[in-house]
């Protein structure tokens, strides 16, 4: 796409003819989200979608990547916050379909929590959409690299590049928790279908490895290659340095 907002608009519009479609289906539409800059386009398109043109979240089910632990979600910084205030908000999602880890979960939960964040994707036949940013370390959620092609939803620590790219939100790398919750490999991969976006000049180098280099937990984003419903969507300067 020429730009970030022609590329945001025509996911937000693919996410909005999907709703519409399991809406006669009876069952509700079961949609992956995202945090952090990349999808702020598609949340404001969906918003607008909804107050102008009746598109609605009644029937859909949302389940986010990840979130920081530990977390508060009052916290400035906690995607629970992010998400109400880019989309839940301004949507007629109804609360109780909305699910975010819990940045507040103690270490003795914490297993048991993540357990039953897959249970419940699986209980609504799994993921029909997930939507994916991508890291400079190639992570997706909070995959980071080392992360296993069958890992499921679970705790993670954060790599040391994440940790810098956030210190600017956080008033520095000392205040960056240093760990999260976030759905696996293989959560990620047995949506139905897997939207990445990047946009800008920064995300060039790695959105190449994705795409060319060979599948390795090294850069966890290679193990998109091996869903048969995957789309990146980039801007021209994120699809700089693709041969
Ligand atoms: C966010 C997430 C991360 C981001 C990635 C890119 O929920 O899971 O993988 O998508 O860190 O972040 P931005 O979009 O801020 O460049």
């Amino acid at each position: 796409y020429d730009s970030k907002e022609l590329g945001s608009v025509a996911v937000a519009q693919r996410i909005a003819q999907l709703i519409r479609k399991k809406a006669t289906q009876e069952k509700p539409f079961v949609l992956g989200l995202a945090t952090g800059a990349t999808p702020l386009g598609v949340y404001a398109e969906l918003v607008r979608l909804h107050k102008e043109e009746g598109l609605s979240f009644e029937n859909v089910v949302t389940f986010n990547l990840d979130e920081y632990l530990p977390m508060a979600p009052a916290d400035k910084n906690s995607y629970v916050r992010f998400m109400h205030e880019n989309l839940f908000d301004h949507i007629d999602i109804k609360s109780e379909n909305v699910h975010i880890p819990d940045g507040t979960i103690g270490e003795e939960e914490v297993v048991d929590f993540c357990r039953e964040y897959e249970a419940k994707i699986a209980s609504l036949g799994g993921l029909d959409l997930q939507i994916l940013g991508i890291g400079r370390s190639g992570h997706i959620g909070f995959n980071e690299p080392g992360s296993g092609l069958y890992s499921l939803t679970r705790r993670v620590k954060l790599d040391a590049i994440t940790i810098k790219d956030a210190a600017k939100d956080f008033g520095g790398v000392a205040n960056v928790p240093h760990e999260a919750i976030t759905m696996g490999i293989s959560t990620i991969l047995n949506a139905k279908r897997v939207v990445l976006m990047a946009w800008g000049e920064s995300k060039a180098p790695i959105v190449k490895k994705a795409i060319e280099d060979e599948i390795t937990d090294l850069i966890p984003a290679t193990y998109l290659q091996y869903h048969s419903n995957v789309r990146f969507v980039l801007d021209n300067d994120a699809a700089t340095e693709l041969a």
